[in-house]
């Protein structure tokens, strides 16, 4: 007994983590208390002793991520809701899976048919990080915007959806993403979720029912209607079994037979106005991921309520959050007039303006393709060599970028640029 719990205090010191540091002592405790014991509440006991160990494992896995692209399996698919399905990975070398940050998403590289370069996409991992043989990502099938209805269906979610089939190889980078829980905080937490960018917070969610320490979470939930309504039954016992939890279903535009009470809590949008009528006070770290609307109108209107910067956290499946970075974020050359941009492989010269985006998106407007995966910094796939020049960051980068290269997708001109795109 004494041996592994200095085996497991080295590891704790490795890796300088309060958090295991304090599962550890937690496990210490409750192993002692285990000692004095009848056999029915040892078991009881052993099962929460359980709960601690397993993030503990976790947390010692993490060194194990891997570099570049793993094969894994499809596993299984699970139809979620209307055009929503989750699927599970197993890694086709069946070692244990390492650790990874709750609201944190995988980076996948499909090889399509019909597709001439191979497609990068990112999908947030939405099951707890408690399990060490299987990932699972959910993912939205994506038909053409209404405004286009005659444009392709969403290529990797529809390949997803159609074409993916059990027992089929992905290839998939380690988990990343800066959007996750605090895990060494303990104070109480606000999770909104809205449509299918439910799925980073239900992570978080899942985290915390095993995690100890009974932390309080808010779940704000808003769909449509009971159509988009994502493991409903699930929810509504994850609800009633933890004490900690409260889940709060918004339908915004409810179907005749969706239940009020039953399916869903509120017929309104997920609001600030709704946080100030169910929670009263201000006082909690916000998670938020949802469509850009949503996004939007809660972070300005928590701000307004006066909850700090610093507690307000959030993930747009898209560049949404990288343009509201871009807004708070003025670099030193966003006064100049512009800068000549040269694309050297595409042969085309123009000019970059204050207000012309990322060189990512100022690139697509213009008909220059490069590649992209999360589009704010932290995948690498938008990797591009820098011939001459330099650029400005306008958030940090979650990546590895090397010399002579930027990330596109997060940067702007400093001076003249010649890309290699
Ligand atoms: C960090 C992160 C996490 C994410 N997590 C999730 C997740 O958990 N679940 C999830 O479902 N998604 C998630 N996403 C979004 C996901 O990565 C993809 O962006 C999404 O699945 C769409 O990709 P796609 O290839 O299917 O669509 P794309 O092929 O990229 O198409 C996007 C849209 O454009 C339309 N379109 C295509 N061609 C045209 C055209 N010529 N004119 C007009 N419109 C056109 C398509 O019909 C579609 O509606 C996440 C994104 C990020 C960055
Ligand atoms: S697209 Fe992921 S880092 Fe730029």
């Amino acid at each position: 007994m004494s041996i592994l719990i200095h085996s497991v205090a080295l590891v704790a010191t490795l890796l300088g983590a309060t958090y295991l540091g304090v599962l550890l002592f937690e496990a210490y405790r409750r192993q002692r208390q285990l000692a004095d014991l009848h056999e029915e509440e040892k078991a009881v006991f052993r099962a929460r002793l359980e709960v601690v160990r397993a993030p503990l494992a976790q947390v010692s896995a993490q060194a194990q991520a891997w570099a570049g692209y793993r094969k894994f399996r499809l596993e299984g698919k699970v139809l979620e809701a209307d055009s929503v399905c989750s699927f599970y990975l197993a890694p086709h070398d069946g070692r244990p899976l390492p650790a990874f940050l709750p609201g944190q998403y995988l980076t996948f590289r499909l090889a399509i048919p019909g597709q001439t370069r191979e497609v990068t996409r990112c999908y947030s991992l939405s099951d707890s990080p408690g399990h060490t043989d299987y990932y699972r990502v959910t993912i939205k099938r994506l038909p053409p915007p209404p405004s286009v209805p005659t444009a392709p269906p969403g290529l990797s979610s529809s390949h997803f959806h159609d074409k993916l089939q059990v027992g089929e190889f992905l290839d998939v980078k380690a988990p990343s993403g800066q959007f996750h829980l605090d895990v060494e905080h303990r104070g109480p937490v606000v999770l909104v979720g809205g449509g299918v960018g439910v799925t980073p917070v239900l992570s978080m969610l899942n985290y915390i029912a095993t995690a100890p320490g009974n932390r309080e979470a808010w779940f704000f939930y808003g769909v449509r209607n009971g159509r988009e309504h994502l493991m409903r039954d699930f929810l509504r016992e994850f609800d009633a079994q933890h004490e900690n939890i409260h889940i709060i279903v918004c339908y915004s535009d409810p179907l005749p037979g969706d239940r009020a009470g039953e399916d869903y809590d509120y017929a309104e949008r997920v609001s600030v106005e709704l946080f100030k009528r169910v929670l009263k006070v201000n006082n909690f770290d916000f998670y938020v991921c949802g469509p850009p609307p949503m996004m939007e109108a809660l972070t300005r209107d928590l701000g307004v309520w006066g909850v700090p910067d610093d507690r307000i956290h959030f993930e747009a499946f898209g560049p949404a959050s990288v343009k509201k970075i871009s807004q708070a974020t003025r670099p030193a050359a966003a006064n100049t007039p512009g800068f000549e941009l040269n694309f050297t492989r595409s042969a085309k010269k123009l000019v970059w303006a204050q207000g012309a985006g990322s060189l990512l998106e100022f690139a697509e407007a213009n008909g220059i393709h490069i590649d992209s995966g999360c589009r704010a910094g932290n995948c690498g796939t938008c990797t591009t060599a820098v011939r001459e020049g330099e650029v400005n960051y306008l958030s940090t980068p979650g990546a590895p970028v090397d010399k002579g290269s930027c990330l596109t997708c997060i940067s702007v001109p400093k001076t003249a640029l010649s890309i290699d795109a």
